[in-house]
């Protein structure tokens, strides 16, 4: 298949953006010297226009584009219904969840369930489900994403070819100190990521003639595959079905029993794993938690609500766009076709973005794209090595091995790392022949996640919620949602038109992933309540200020966990740049001197009534009157708005 390459035009902008964003990284690292993690750690300080921003920017990522316009070409809008469901799950984290949090005096979400249950045991188990969800849906999707796009771009690139590729960026860039960490450098990325989107959504509006054009033409977005079965005298309907949009393309709700986005799923299901997403991940949650004060939290919630509006404009439509205009290939249908056009047998819809990335934008202009999505792509990527490596080094391995050293951490966090993408890579070949990417992290997240939802759910609801209900609930979930992800995935996917070859049984096949969400939801809230009925409950001195009951309460708590509190506590603040100048490679001694970092600030010493003080202002969850109301009317307004959006594709 014969792709247009890259011109030269874009590869000079591809050098040139990589060069600035390293240069933009040394700069502003040397200015603050912050990470993203430093940046938002750094105490209640953030206004809500940075917080909204960062919260979308941290959601929307390359794998958004490659999924939901994939999920847009092969099936219409329906996709949007996920943007849609997160404005309301965004209100649900800023009026309950983010007020448990900040009264409760929390950064982290570790430590908020440490002070809730006490013990160790629950936070080691999140800390291995966040690796296993890494791997499976971030890692592998974002690598495979990325690879579809270097792919489409220079055609005869091995899809492996390309992973490796990426990868190797990747560990150059974290080596590099995680310049990419930056907050500055993620910010101006989600910036012209958003700004290319738009410009490629009017380009591609044009170029199909407009809205109404593109509802009518969806519909005829058939591959000649399909076209020609059609026409023949002995019509084979069958087989031929496969490459025409479905009937429901248009439409946001649907019925109970369709196969992709059925309703009472996305009510109920979708919004389990919304809020574990939204509101117990540390990620997201750490974003919220940075604002100065509630008031800012929740405005910052609403207007990260009003931003997922656009995805459906921005990224669902041009990918319908996508299959109108290249309906042979982003349309495959015959299994055999689609396999020649990208590597697996049930269908090309991922291509989707890429495709229209290459095709449709000018020279120069498609270079940036392509060059902020890759480095949007591996700023991602080193992320999540670098949190994952410290899970697995702090969460995991001091726990087993208590006296270990410093190197040995280093070491063990390292080769973490290449466990985790040997992995991810190895997982590869079941990500690509799943037809839709979207609908694939969708799935194993319905899989892993919603246990941990329940949990939140109910230690923030009910103060009877106990330590071994928590851990036996999650551990109940854990072995169901297992079951059926493995069950799941060892069946390959069948290609359209083979529905008679499926030998799935029919939990499988017939249980939307988001229907079986629903039930392990409920499962676990059983196991949890039944158990912490019938073991002792916490006491309430234990609790205050940690339910959402308690919010309010002013009374001095007791921590369930003291000596665990005290050592962390105790422990020494983390060296940060105490090492000898004279014993640093010669490139960090250059970096230093550039920057200017040979002195580092002292941090100030407060006595223990500013602390008192401090720590008060911090946990503090009043909001003046003027505010509240100005939040509660523009909540309402924004939840109205997503509910008309949502009646008016019904
Ligand atoms: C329809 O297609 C299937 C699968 O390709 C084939 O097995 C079957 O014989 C076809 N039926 C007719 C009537 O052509
Ligand atoms: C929260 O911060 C805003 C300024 O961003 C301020 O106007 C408001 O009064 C603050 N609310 C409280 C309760 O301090």
């Amino acid at each position: 298949m014969a792709y247009s390459r890259l011109h030269w035009g874009d590869i000079l902008v591809i050098i040139g953006y990589f060069v600035a964003v390293i240069a933009v990284g040394i700069i502003s690292s040397c200015r603050n010297r912050g990470s993203i993690n430093g940046f938002f750690l750094a105490g209640r300080s953030m206004h809500w226009i940075p917080i909204g921003a960062s919260l979308f920017a941290s959601n929307i990522g390359s794998g958004h584009f490659v999924g939901l316009a994939g999920s847009g070409a092969a099936g219409g809008i329906g996709i949007a219904v996920f943007e849609l469901n997160a404005i309301f799950i965004l209100m649900i984290l800023g009026w309950i969840f983010v007020p448990v949090y900040t009264a409760a005096g929390v950064y982290t979400m570790p430590e908020y369930l440490r002070k809730r249950f006490g013990g160790q045991r629950i936070r080691i188990y999140l800390s291995v489900l966040a690796l296993l969800l890494y791997v499976f849906t971030k890692i592998s999707a974002d690598l495979y994403s990325g690879a579809i796009f270097l792919t489409q771009a220079l055609p005869e690139l091995n899809l492996y070819v390309a992973v490796i590729i990426l990868l190797a960026v990747a560990a150059l860039f974290t080596i590099g100190g995680g310049l990419t960490a930056v907050i500055w450098t993620d910010f101006i990325q989600t910036i012209i990521m958003l700004v290319g989107g738009f410009v490629l959504m009017i380009m591609s509006f044009i170029k199909v003639g407009g809205y109404e054009r593109m509802v009518k033409e969806y519909f005829e977005a058939w591959p000649n595959t399909t076209k020609l079965h059609k026409g023949l005298p002995n019509d084979n309907y069958s087989y031929t079905d496969c490459g025409i949009p479905p009937a429901n393309s248009m439409n946001l709700i649907r019925s109970a029993e369709d196969g992709s986005l059925p309703w009472p799923g996305i009510m109920f299901g979708l919004t389990i794993s919304s809020v574990w997403y939204w509101c117990s991940d540390q990620v997201i949650v750490q974003r919220a938690l940075a604002a100065k004060n509630l008031s800012n939290a929740k405005a910052g919630t609403i207007l990260a609500g009003y931003l997922k509006f656009l995805p459906m404009f921005l990224i669902v439509m041009p990918g319908m766009i996508s299959r109108i205009l290249f309906s042979d290939t982003v349309g495959c249908a015959d299994p055999d076709e689609c396999f020649k056009v990208c590597g697996s047998r049930s269908g090309c819809t991922n291509i989707a973005y890429p495709t229209l990335v290459l095709e449709i934008m000018p020279p120069g202009l498609r270079g940036l794209m392509l060059a902020v999505m890759m480095s949007a792509l591996i700023s991602s990527l080193t992320s999540i090595f670098n949190s994952s490596s410290t899970i697995f080094t702090m969460d995991i391995w001091r726990r087993i091995r208590k006296g270990a050293s410093e190197v040995e951490l280093m070491i063990v966090g390292r080769v973490c790392v290449l466990i985790l993408v040997a992995v991810s890579i190895a997982w590869i070949p079941i990500v690509q022949n799943i037809s839709e990417l979207f609908h694939y992290i969708q799935a194993i997240t319905s899989y892993l996640a919603p246990p941990v939802c329940s949990i939140y759910v109910l230690a923030i609801f009910w103060k009877r919620t106990n330590e071994q209900g928590a851990f036996w609930g999650l551990m109940v979930g854990l072995v169901a949602g297992l079951t059926r992800f493995i069950w799941e995935f060892s069946y390959s996917p069948v290609p359209c038109g083979e529905e008679e070859n499926d030998i799935r049984p029919d939990i499988i096949s017939k249980v939307h992933y988001l229907h079986f969400g629903i039930l392990l939801f409920g499962l676990v809230v059983i196991v949890a309540v039944i158990v912490s009925l019938l073991t002792a409950p916490i006491e309430d001195r234990y609790l205050h200020r940690l339910t959402f009951w308690s919010r309010f309460d002013t009374r001095e708590r007791s921590d369930l966990d003291k000596e665990e509190a005290e050592k962390v506590a105790k422990k020494p603040p983390p060296v940060v740049a105490e090492v000898d100048y004279d014993s640093l490679p010669w490139y960090k001694k250059a970096f230093q001197w550039i920057c200017g970092i040979e002195k580092m600030n002292d941090a100030p010493v407060f006595t223990e009534e500013e602390i008192k003080i401090q720590e008060m202002k911090q946990t503090s969850i009043h909001e003046t009157k003027t505010w509240r109301r100005v939040l509660n009317v523009n909540a309402i307004v924004l939840m109205t708005l997503a509910i008309f959006v949502w009646g008016f594709w019904a």
